[in-house]
Formats: C-alpha cells, sequence, structure tokens
C-alpha cells in the first residue's frame, strides 16, 4: 500500500517545476495527497489540446475554434505566485498571440506557425520551469 501510494504521487508531480518542493511531496506522500495548481492543470489542457492539434495539421485537418479558456493563463492561480511577473506576463502574451494566430486564418495553420508556438511556450518555462521542456518539445512536428 505504501509503496502504490508512492508511485501514484511520482507519476503526479513528475513534471513540476521545484525538485526540493518534490522531495518534501514524496516524503509526506502518504500525509498529503499532491494538489495541482489552476495553472498546472491548465498547462496540462494545454499540452493534450496541442497533441490534438499537431495531429490535425499533420493530416490538414480543420483546427476548429481557439479555446478560450486558454486566456485563463493571465489569472490562474500558480503552485508559486511569485512567478507571475511583468516577464511572465509578456511571455504569456506572446504564446497566446502565437496560438490564437493558427485559428484566425486557415491559411496560417501551418506547421511553421505550430512550431513558433510550441517554441513560445518552451522560451517561457526557460524562464520558469525548465522540468518539462524535453516534453514540450515532443510536440514540434519535425
Ligand atoms: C508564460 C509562461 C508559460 C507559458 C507560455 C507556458 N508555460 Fe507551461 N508552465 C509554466 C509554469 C510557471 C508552470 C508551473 C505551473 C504551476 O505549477 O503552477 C508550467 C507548467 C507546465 C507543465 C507541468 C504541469 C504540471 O503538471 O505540473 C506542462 C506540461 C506545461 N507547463 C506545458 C506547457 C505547454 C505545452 C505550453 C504551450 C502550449 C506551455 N506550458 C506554455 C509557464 C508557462
Amino acid at each position: 500500500m505504501k509503496k502504490i501510494g508512492l508511485i501514484i504521487s511520482l507519476c503526479f508531480i513528475g513534471f513540476s517545476c521545484n525538485t526540493s518542493k518534490k522531495e518534501e511531496i514524496v516524503k509526506n506522500a502518504e500525509l498529503v495527497m499532491y494538489k495541482p495548481s489552476e495553472m498546472a492543470l491548465l498547462m496540462n489542457e494545454m499540452y493534450q489540446f496541442n497533441e490534438k492539434t499537431k495531429e490535425k495539421i499533420i493530416k490538414n485537418e480543420d483546427l476548429g475554434e481557439f479555446p478560450a479558456n486558454f486566456l485563463n493563463i493571465h489569472s490562474a492561480i500558480l503552485t508559486d505566485p511569485t512567478v507571475r511577473t511583468s516577464n511572465f506576463e509578456a511571455f504569456s502574451k506572446g504564446f497566446i498571440t502565437n496560438q490564437q494566430m493558427l485559428f484566425s486564418d486557415p491559411s496560417k495553420a501551418t506547421k511553421e506557425q505550430f512550431n513558433v508556438m510550441v517554441n513560445s511556450c518552451v522560451a517561457c518555462h526557460k524562464t520558469t520551469c525548465i522540468g518539462p521542456i524535453p516534453k514540450i518539445k515532443k510536440l514540434l512536428i519535425p
């Protein structure tokens, strides 16, 4: 039972940013269930959505609508609220502009624009949260 709990917790925190926090969570794995922040949940949603978008671009399918809830990147509660600086806001705006571009005009729903968007995820992550970068880079369309 103890082991199962630990394995489950490790799965959940696999991509979180702060290593010391991770250790603390693992130590307390049996007492405290890891609760992802609003921002972590939004990020995972953005990841999954863009996995599907990648497939659609490769297959040349219609992308549908820009998910308006991605704008919550400007307000979602972070695990570490001090991360939200003016710099972070600039990266958020850049990412949203690049993501919206894919949906604003079918001629812009290209592999190139998709990769520009993914690189704007990576650009912010380099400044705030390096853990998930290898995972995010897997979204890039070769
Ligand atoms: C403006 C900066 C910024 C942008 C842009 C950004 N991220 Fe993040 N991302 C973060 C921060 C900060 C966290 C940590 C969130 C937290 O723990 O509250 C995070 C967390 C994550 C996580 C880990 C979530 C977890 O379970 O802990 C993944 C995966 C992720 N981002 C993927 C992406 C993808 C994919 C994109 C682009 C589609 C993206 N991010 C764009 C800053 C950003």
